[in-house]
């Protein structure tokens, strides 16, 4: 039996970490596996083959397989399982290992338990990892965060395993502490606003149309071979399509209109309002997962209030046509608001992230890579730190050129009453950053009138209140 010599340890056999694993033995390296759960060391073992991978179902078997100084990555539900799998690697591990964190941990675990393993003199990485089981097995896209010699150690091996996009590999150094799980965090809450986009294009060509799963599966298909192109909107053309064995009905009839969700949307929500900036693309997609999941009262609903008498009476190709056009705009606005928090939380949290590194290691092998991202990277390639995409000439004109589209659109859905609260979030969101002068002088001036909270003038600097003087009834 080979002892003490394989290259890196995996903890947790899930579908996800048995991937990678296997993954990496493909590339040459030599992996072992450890679970709680034999049969996924079974199954691990079932799916080695030839190649040089190892299952331990004991914890202390399987860090003592492990060439020295060590190198473990978690890939274990995020939480509390991620401190316990630390607490007991702790007691077989020596100064100078590593444990790498692949999951969607929280950004601030990240960073308290890499302060707290410092003390040990153990070293962490912080990585997310996305391109779900598929994308583990032949090539995710990975963002790793922490100590950069840690990083360095482990490059090889991520730059082997990660997709490759025009040979480049989808993985780079994004930064110190929780970087890389900020990034995944954000990556993640763009999924969220796409996914909501996706669905309410869907809603309206299904429900507002009157398109059968089939003929939407074709549009989501023609998007794919344009500029909307990208693995959402593929997957999406794929999902319509099947048919459920059971009902001979398309399957996504037959399944429950409830979302779910593991939080990391939420907490990009989160983040977003503590660091104070807008992401309401972000903020509604998780408002409508929590929605989605008040069937009964909408279903109650649905026979109380009713919604406008007149359906959808235009041209439906036009039409479809306008939607992918109003699609793309949202799209643009939702990666502009991930992207601005981003830079945002660089400079809070001194990421120090490259923007356009980003964006190209999201062009390959993630939930959320599209066309649209190449431009995004030739943006921040210009201009390391621009505020916002919108305000690159190339992606602010390609928006606005198709800004009629969205008005239709959004103006259609508010018509005959079918909903798309993001859509009509994006479009929100581009007028309001397109207002050189906003509403919130009022604001302003109610709040220093009923709570004398002060506001500051236009034409003088300082901070003033107003005696107001009390309104008569
Ligand atoms: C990925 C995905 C992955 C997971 C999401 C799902 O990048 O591979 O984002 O991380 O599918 O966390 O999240 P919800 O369950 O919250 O939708």
């Amino acid at each position: 039996m080979k002892t003490a010599t394989y290259e890196i340890g995996m903890v947790g056999l899930g579908v996800m970490g048995r991937n990678l694993l296997l993954n990496m033995a493909g590339h040459g390296y030599s992996v072992a596996g450890y679970d709680k759960d034999r049969s996924k060391v079974e199954a691990l073992r079932g799916e080695a083959g030839q190649r040089d991978v190892r299952g331990a179902g004991e914890l202390r078997e399987f860090v003592g397989m492990l060439r020295e100084p060590r190198a473990v990555m978690l890939l274990v539900p995020a939480g509390k399982i991620v401190d316990s799998v630390i607490a007991e690697l702790l007691v077989e591990m020596k100064p100078g290992d590593l444990i790498i964190d692949g999951g969607n941990s929280h950004f601030r675990d990240t960073d308290r338990r890499m302060r707290e393993l410092e003390g040990k003199k153990i070293n962490y990485l912080g990585i997310g990892i996305s391109g779900g089981e598929y994308g583990a097995r032949h090539g995710p896209s990975i963002m790793p965060g922490g100590h950069r010699d840690a990083y360095e150690r482990t490059r090889p091996v991520l730059e082997a395993v990660a997709a490759k996009v025009e040979g480049a590999p989808c993985v780079t150094y994004l930064g110190p502490g929780s970087a890389g799980h900020y990034v995944k965090m954000v990556h993640n809450g763009i999924e969220y606003g796409m996914l909501q986009l996706i669905a309410e294009a869907y809603d309206l060509m299904k429900r507002g149309l009157g398109m059968s799963d089939a003929e939407i599966s074709r549009v989501y298909a023609g998007w794919d071979g344009g500029e909307l192109g990208g693995y959402l909107i593929q997957i999406s053309s794929r999902v319509l399509r099947e048919i459920d064995g059971k009902s001979g009905r398309p399957l996504v009839e037959m399944i429950l209109d409830e979302a779910s969700q593991k939080g990391t949307g939420k907490w990009t929500s989160q983040d977003a309002m503590d660091l104070q900036v807008p992401v309401p693309t972000i903020d509604i997609a998780v408002a409508m997962r929590n929605l989605s999941g008040l069937k009964d009262e909408r279903v109650k609903a649905a026979g109380a209030l009713p919604g406008p008498a007149s359906g959808f009476s235009g041209g439906r190709n036009g039409f479809v046509e306008q939607l992918g056009n109003a699609l793309y705009d949202s799209f643009v606005i939702t990666y502009a608001q991930g992207m601005a928090q981003l830079l945002a939380a660089s400079r809070a949290y001194g990421y120090g992230l490259a923007l356009d590194e980003v964006a190209r290691i999201w062009r390959g092998g993630c939930i959320i890579r599209a066309a649209i991202l190449g431009d995004i990277q030739a943006a921040y390639r210009k201009q390391a730190d621009l505020p916002n995409i919108l305000l690159d000439p190339g992606v602010g004109g390609a928006v606005a050129k198709r800004q009629q589209d969205l008005r239709e659109v959004v103006r259609i859905v508010a018509d005959i009453g079918i909903p798309a609260p993001a859509m009509m979030a994006c479009l929100g969101y581009f007028d309001s950053y397109r207002s050189a002068r906003s509403p919130a002088n009022l604001i302003q001036a109610l709040r220093d009138y009923f709570g004398s909270h002060t506001y500051q003038r236009i034409d003088e600097s300082g901070t003033f209140h107003t005696e107001w003087g009390e309104m008569q009834r």
